[in-house]
This record gives C-alpha cells, sequence and structure tokens, in this order.
C-alpha cells in the first residue's frame, strides 16, 4: 500500500486504548489496523498514546489589526506545541469580519502563515449574508456582550432573523453570552469590581433569551457557572469552558492581568460549574485565548483589555488533569477534540480511516511544571506558571511532523479548514 507515512503504538481508537498502526496517505488517514505493512516512513511511539489532535474552537489571533499583541505564526506556533492541531479564530480583529470582503481580505493574509490548520468565523451582523459565508467559515459568532473589538449585537428584534439565516444556511452561531444591557459601566480597580459590574445574572439572562432558539445550531462560548451550563444543555445548545473559569480566584488574583469577559467568578460559582465539568455535563474545552500585551495590562486597571492567554496550555493542563485522575482520558479527548471537531463540521478529531492524519502524542510520565518563558504566545504572560502539565512529544497535522522531542521540526503547512472547495 501507498503510505507516506505510518505511526505505530498505543492509540485512542474507537473509545479505548489500543496498539495500533495508523496509516496516513496525502494527509488523511487511510488505515488504522493491528499491523499494517510498507509505508515510506514509519514512526513507533514506544512510551506514549496517540490521541487524535486537539482543535481549539476559540481563539483571538489578532491577525489583522493588532499583530503587536499575536499574529497567525506566533499564535498558531503557541497552538502546536499545545497539542492543539486546528484553531478556530474569532472575528474581533481589525477590520472586524462582517461580511464576504473582510472574510476574504483575512484569508488570503493568513494563507501560508499558520503552524496548525484553522478556520475563520465570521461575525453575526444585521445585515450579514450568512449564505454566500456559510461553506467559507466554521460558523458565525454573536457578541451580546461588549468586549475586546466592538461588534456587539444585543437587540432580539436584529438577532432573531440574522440567526435564522445562518441556521437555514446550516451553520452553528457561538455567543458571548453575556446581555449588555445588565452589565453595569462603573469605574473599576480590580477583578471584583469587574465581576461586580458582570454579574452571573447578565450571562443566564443572556441565554434565556435565546431560548427561542431550542434545538437550533447554537454553541454558548466560556460557560462560568452551572446554571447557563444546564439551561444551555436543556435547550440542546453545545457549551464551552476554559481553564481560566474553572480554577482562577478573582479574590487572589485581582490585576488587570486577569480581567477578562465574563469575569472570574466567586468560589461558590466555580465550584458548580467544576461539578457540572467532572459529570461531563459541558461539551468542550474552548481556550478563549485573548493576548494582549504586558504593557496594555499594566494600564490601571480600568483602561486595560480583557482576556487570558490559554491556546498553549489549555491541553497539557487538562492532559496533568488525566494524569491525576480527575477526569478519564475519553472525556479529554471528546472535550478537546471529537465534539469540536463534530460541532463545527470538520474531518478531525477521530483516530479513524476518512479522517485527516492529525495526531498528538504524549507521554504521561513526562510531567513538568509550565514555564511561562518558553511559551510561545506574543502575550509573554500566562496564569499558570509553576502548573503541572503534560506537553505533546510529537504533534502530526495531515501527516506533517510538527513537533518532535517537544520541539517545532516543521513548516508553516497549515491550511483553511474552510476553503470552500
Ligand atoms: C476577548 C478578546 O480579547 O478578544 N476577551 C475576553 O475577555 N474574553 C473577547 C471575548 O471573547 O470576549
Ligand atoms: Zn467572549
Ligand atoms: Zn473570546
Ligand atoms: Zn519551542
Amino acid at each position: 500500500m501507498g503510505f507516506d507515512l505510518v505511526v505505530c503504538g498505543r492509540a485512542f481508537v474507537g473509545g479505548r486504548i489500543k496498539y495500533s498502526e495508523i496509516g496516513v496517505e496525502d494527509g488523511r488517514i487511510s488505515a488504522v489496523r493491528g499491523s499494517l505493512s510498507g509505508g515510506e516512513r514509519r514512526i513507533d511511539v514506544p512510551g506514549g498514546v496517540i490521541l487524535p489532535g486537539f482543535v481549539d474552537p476559540h481563539v483571538h489571533f489578532r491577525d489583522p489589526g493588532m499583530t503587536e499583541k499575536e499574529d497567525f505564526p506566533s499564535g498558531t506556533m503557541a497552538a502546536v506545541h499545545g497539542g492543539v492541531t486546528c484553531v478556530l479564530d474569532m472575528p474581533n480583529t481589525v477590520p472586524p469580519v462582517t461580511d464576504i470582503s473582510t472574510l476574504m481580505e483575512k484569508k488570503a493574509r493568513v494563507k501560508g502563515r499558520a503552524h496548525t490548520d484553522y478556520g475563520l468565523f465570521a461575525a453575526v451582523t444585521p445585515g450579514c449574508n450568512a449564505g454566500t459565508m456559510a461553506p467559507l467559515v466554521p460558523g458565525f459568532k454573536l457578541f451580546m456582550g461588549s468586549t475586546t473589538g466592538r461588534i456587539l449585537l444585543n437587540d432580539d428584534a436584529e438577532i432573531a432573523p440574522a440567526l435564522q439565516g445562518i441556521f437555514r444556511a446550516g451553520k452553528r452561531v457561538s455567543v458571548h453570552a453575556e446581555d449588555d444591557g445588565m452589565i453595569l459601566k462603573g469605574r473599576e480597580d480590580d477583578c471584583r469590581c469587574h465581576l461586580r459590574n458582570r454579574p452571573v445574572e447578565a450571562e443566564v439572562n443572556a441565554l434565556r433569551r435565546l431560548s427561542r432558539f431550542k434545538g437550533m445550531r447554537v454553541n454558548i462560548c466560556h460557560n462560568t457557572n452551572a446554571e447557563s451550563v444546564a439551561l444551555a444543555k436543556e435547550l440542546g445548545f453545545t457549551t464551552e469552558v476554559t481553564l481560566h473559569h474553572l480554577f482562577l480566584d478573582p479574590d487572589r488574583l485581582t490585576t488587570a492581568e486577569y480581567k477578562v469577559n465574563p469575569p472570574l467568578r466567586n468560589a461558590a460559582v466555580r465550584e458548580g460549574l467544576y461539578a457540572a465539568f467532572i459529570d461531563g455535563r459541558i461539551s468542550m474545552f474552548g481556550s478563549d485565548h485573548a493576548p494582549h500585551t504586558l504593557s496594555d495590562k499594566s494600564q490601571d486597571f480600568d483602561s486595560a483589555p480583557s482576556g487570558i492567554p490559554g491556546v498553549e496550555t489549555t491541553i497539557p493542563i487538562v492532559m496533568g488533569m488525566v494524569r491525576r485522575d480527575v477526569i478519564p482520558l475519553a472525556q479529554a479527548v471528546s472535550m478537546g477534540s471529537e465534539t469540536p471537531a463534530a460541532s463545527f463540521g470538520m474531518r478531525k478529531g477521530r483516530i479513524e480511516e476518512g479522517y485527516d492524519a492529525d495526531l498528538s502524542v504524549f507521554d504521561m510520565r513526562a510531567c513538568t511544571e509550565i514555564d511561562v518563558r518558553r511559551l510561545h504566545s506574543k502575550a509573554g504572560h500566562s496564569p499558570y506558571g509553576g502548573w503541572e502539565a503534560v506537553f505533546p512529544e510529537t504533534v502530526i497535522v495531515r501527516g506533517e511532523i510538527q513537533i518532535d522531542g517537544r520541539e517545532f521540526c516543521g513548516d508553516r503547512i497549515g491550511e483553511d479548514a474552510y476553503a470552500g472547495d
């Protein structure tokens, strides 16, 4: 057989770990068996476990327009070091992606500069022509609460027809669900004021207003509380969670570095979210990687921008949790890989014939502490310095080896997963 590559080792296939030989042809998995002969190149993974490459359904790579914070090369370099083989980038770049021409300009700009595969979201705007853009995007992003980028749309009379058009075109809408009318605008000195200004109720109310779209393709981003998760589930929506909303405490981490939308919640709310996560009630991890430079973040709290980076650290920290038996490996793979890929209609996220040959190999014995100076985002800061993590040994994107021995050895081979051809 004409395999370009055969990857051999213990792999997560069909819901469990078993020794497998994975044959790759033209960037796709063309066979998964107990043994395969042939192959121009064979890679043996004796110590590790081979997982489907991770898909981060929510990143902000700032390209074009704010490339001092991040750009496509730096953002995808960070992603691939963290085991992520595909990122879905949000439309609050400059100019915002609100129509076919800004979308095509952004596509032309990032082409040939990515180290992972990617998709580019378009924004939901009142007149947005969903039909034309649908085949070219993973989905559409609705901002119901103000945050970085000012593409706010919080009027039900405008949201309804826009969303109907998107659902008719067969696409999913990812929602920043905070009701802007319930966000207080008073001056803020620290993360506690930020939390007071942006209460849990603003999030729950945004979701209530979406209940008319029950059963439609809606994804609720960065859920911070169990009530939102329960309501979203009842409505048949998918849900994302970030590690910062699960774990970071705004009473201890008060400075602008930890300013984020929705805000970090108090302990009782975080515990409820954590219980929902452990119970498997949340669909996927989404890092909401929102890089801002240290100088952006060192302004006074009220003027500093909101957002926390996380694309490189999310999966390694999750793998650390798998190692400590906090969650089963199957849950990490479903939340990090299978479900985001399936929710956004990609042939990725599973080690199975016909799927893209995106693989991340982890050696669960190789547990390290995160060293912020060694991360690759231009942000240059992270809340997770010193946290226990397992970084991938090898990362393969459509059959191309991008990371080997935990170091980058690849090229800018990332492709648009929604090129439309
Ligand atoms: C994000 C950003 O900086 O782009 N900021 C944030 O606080 N999460 C935007 C967003 O997802 O709200
Ligand atoms: Zn958001
Ligand atoms: Zn975001
Ligand atoms: Zn490196």
